[in-house]
């Protein structure tokens, strides 16, 4: 059947038939809000690149974390900014370090309201900033697979309901799956950066973590954005070393990927709406170029829209604010 017949425009009459007949739904609860911790005590540092977004201490986290909550967002993804950084990146899987001082605080404040998801990498925590062990101007895979279960353990150890590592080292999730088994932490769910490619939208990022590498680029571990098919590799992979939930990062410029991958699994897949991502959408906005709202809401119904559950995202609170009004 056919126009005259047939008229789509007949369910899109009203704002209620709308809603009625709409196939996606964001909600507060689908975002994950990442937060910049550092060690300075009541320290609240605008990044300059991010605005709204601060790198500050764990007693001005809590407040945001509390803020979060009252909104509907109900997770967080840490990133531990430490104030001493050596070659190896030992600060990584202190007891006292700053990532797992923050767990330890964000859990006892609020318990099982709140998920707290550790982001497991040693990039801002070593000298050079690399992902792993560098000798001789390359990264190691085999050796930065120790490292990172040992993070790992310490932030399931301080109370992290989940590890989500992201330093796209092979073999890293049966590695560190084996090992937060055998520290007893069976429970404890990874949610794998799976598809993480090498993107130019983390430079904001960077400048939030203090992470940018001294020397060379990431591209000998993360993904060339002219692949999909590895992706799909990248995700099998993990899928059979044990994870969890799988994450395709950037978003924005990857919803093929998001897509494929969603036909791909069955496991809850989430998406990383990462820093340069947001950034140009505050740019824009705040030259008055776009509806900033419009926008954002927008932009994350299309990153659910195209497959992922879970999204990570910096607009999490203003998000969940314009929802509540909606
Ligand atoms: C560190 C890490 C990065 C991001 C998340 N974890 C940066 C990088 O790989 O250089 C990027 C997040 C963002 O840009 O918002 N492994
Ligand atoms: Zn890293």
């Amino acid at each position: 059947m056919n126009f005259p017949v047939v008229r789509k425009r007949r369910l899109r009459k009203t704002p209620l038939l709308r809603d009625m007949v709409a196939e996606t739904q964001l909600t507060a609860a689908d975002l994950v809000y990442p937060l910049f911790i550092n060690d300075e005590p009541h320290s609240r540092i605008p990044v300059a690149s991010m605005p709204g977004i601060y790198q500050q201490s764990i007693d001005n986290a809590v407040i945001e974390v509390g803020q979060a909550l009252e909104l509907g967002v109900r997770s967080v993804l840490l990133f531990g900014v430490p104030s001493e950084k050596d070659q190896e990146g030992s600060n990584a899987w202190f007891e006292q370090g700053v990532t797992q001082r923050a767990i330890r605080e964000l859990k006892r404040q609020f318990g099982q309201d709140l998920v707290v998801i550790a982001d497991t990498c040693m990039c801002e925590y070593t000298s050079h900033g690399h992902c792993g062990v560098l000798m001789d101007g390359r990264v190691l895979n085999d050796p930065t697979l120790e490292l990172l279960s040992r993070t790992a353990i310490s932030q399931a150890l301080a109370g992290a309901d989940i590890i989500a590592p992201s330093d796209m080292m092979d073999g890293r999730i049966a590695y560190i799956r084996d090992s937060l088994d055998d520290a007893g932490y069976d429970d404890i769910p990874l949610m794998s950066y799976s598809a993480k490619y090498a993107s130019s939208l983390y430079s904001p990022f960077r400048d939030a973590a203090e992470s940018t590498p001294a020397c060379g680029d990431r591209k000998s571990y993360q993904m060339d954005p002219r692949n999909a098919r590895e992706a799909l590799e990248e995700v099998l992979q993990d899928v059979q070393e044990g994870a969890d939930i799988i994450m395709v990062k950037p978003a924005l410029s990857y919803l093929d990927i998001i897509s494929q991958v969603r036909q791909l699994t069955r496991l809850p897949l989430a998406a990383y709406n990462v820093s340069g991502e947001y950034s140009m959408v505050k740019a824009a906005a705040a030259n008055g170029w776009i509806n900033e709202r419009d926008v954002v809401l927008e932009l994350l119904t299309g990153i659910k829209r195209a497959g992922a559950e879970i999204i990570i995202t910096y607009h999490a609170m203003d998000a969940a604010r314009w929802l509540l009004k909606q």
